[in-house]
């Protein structure tokens, strides 16, 4: 792996799958395999910090999830609060700037206060910006996105002729960071799930056998190798 900045991933996307498959296969609860992966999605954050990476995105929860049964929907509603109790100070004395995108008005008051708080306190930092998708869903972050814009134009805040890309951007739920460098998917499924999919217009991506719980340095180093053979062309020679 080249570790040079230039040579990086700006911004490196997680769908991290695999969870209840890994916990199936020792004979656990799927809910021991979501625990697991908050300890993998720890230590892939302050991995991704060592080596220079300056945003990373991580799919937690889908607009889809909730269709999961509600014993496991319930246990992972909770751990956004166990992962901010572990990390929390971590984050704060490292220089994390922590963000939450996605929906928010199916999350539990107490959840969203916790949220808000770190994001202000976190707010200075600067050093990798970690941003967890939680309730996220791609489409539902375009139509928020075109309704917002529908109501400033109504309300004259903005002129329909100025819409473009830059500016629909700043309407997504990721307009403070940068479109995804290097999206990868764990547990061998070939597909995107309705992650970012404005952001990855242009990303590389890459998918491995591994499951998220297994994930390690590696892991993401093998990932990081492929990015650097690849040739990007943005549609250009
Ligand atoms: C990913 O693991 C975590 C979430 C989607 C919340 P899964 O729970 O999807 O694990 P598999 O795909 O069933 O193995
Ligand atoms: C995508 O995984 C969502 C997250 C990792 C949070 P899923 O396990 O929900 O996706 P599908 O159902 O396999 O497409
Ligand atoms: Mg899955």
């Amino acid at each position: 792996m080249d570790n040079t900045k230039d040579k990086l991933p700006k911004h490196i996307a997680i769908i991290m799958d695999g969870n209840g498959t890994w916990a199936k296969k020792r004979g656990l609860s799927r809910n021991l395999g979501h625990r697991k992966g908050v300890q993998t999605l720890i230590n892939t954050i302050k991995y991704c910090q060592q080596i220079g990476i300056e945003y990373l995105t991580v799919f937690a929860f889908s607009t889809e999830n909730w269709s999961r049964p509600k014993e496991e929907v319930d246990y992972l509603m909770k751990l956004p609060e166990q992962f901010l109790e572990t990390y929390r100070k971590t984050m704060c004395d490292n220089g994390v700037r922590f963000r939450v995108i996605g929906r928010k008005d199916n999350l539990k008051a107490d959840l969203l206060k916790k949220i808000k708080e770190l994001e202000i306190e976190t707010e200075e930092n600067n050093n990798i910006h970690f941003t967890l998708a939680f309730d996220y869903g791609g489409k539902d972050e375009i139509v928020n996105a075109a309704k917002k814009i529908a109501i400033d134009v109504k309300e004259n805040k903005i002129k329909l002729e100025d819409l473009d890309e830059n500016l629909f951007y700043h309407y997504l739920y990721t307009k403070d960071l940068p479109m995804v460098d290097l999206l990868i998917r764990t547990s061998n499924q070939i597909r995107i799930s309705n992650f970012m999919l404005w952001q990855i217009a242009y990303s590389e991506l890459y998918f491995t056998d591994t499951l998220w719980p297994d994930f390690r340095r590696r892991d993401l180093d093998k990932a990081i190798d492929e990015y650097q053979k690849r040739n990007r062309r943005f549609g250009g020679l």
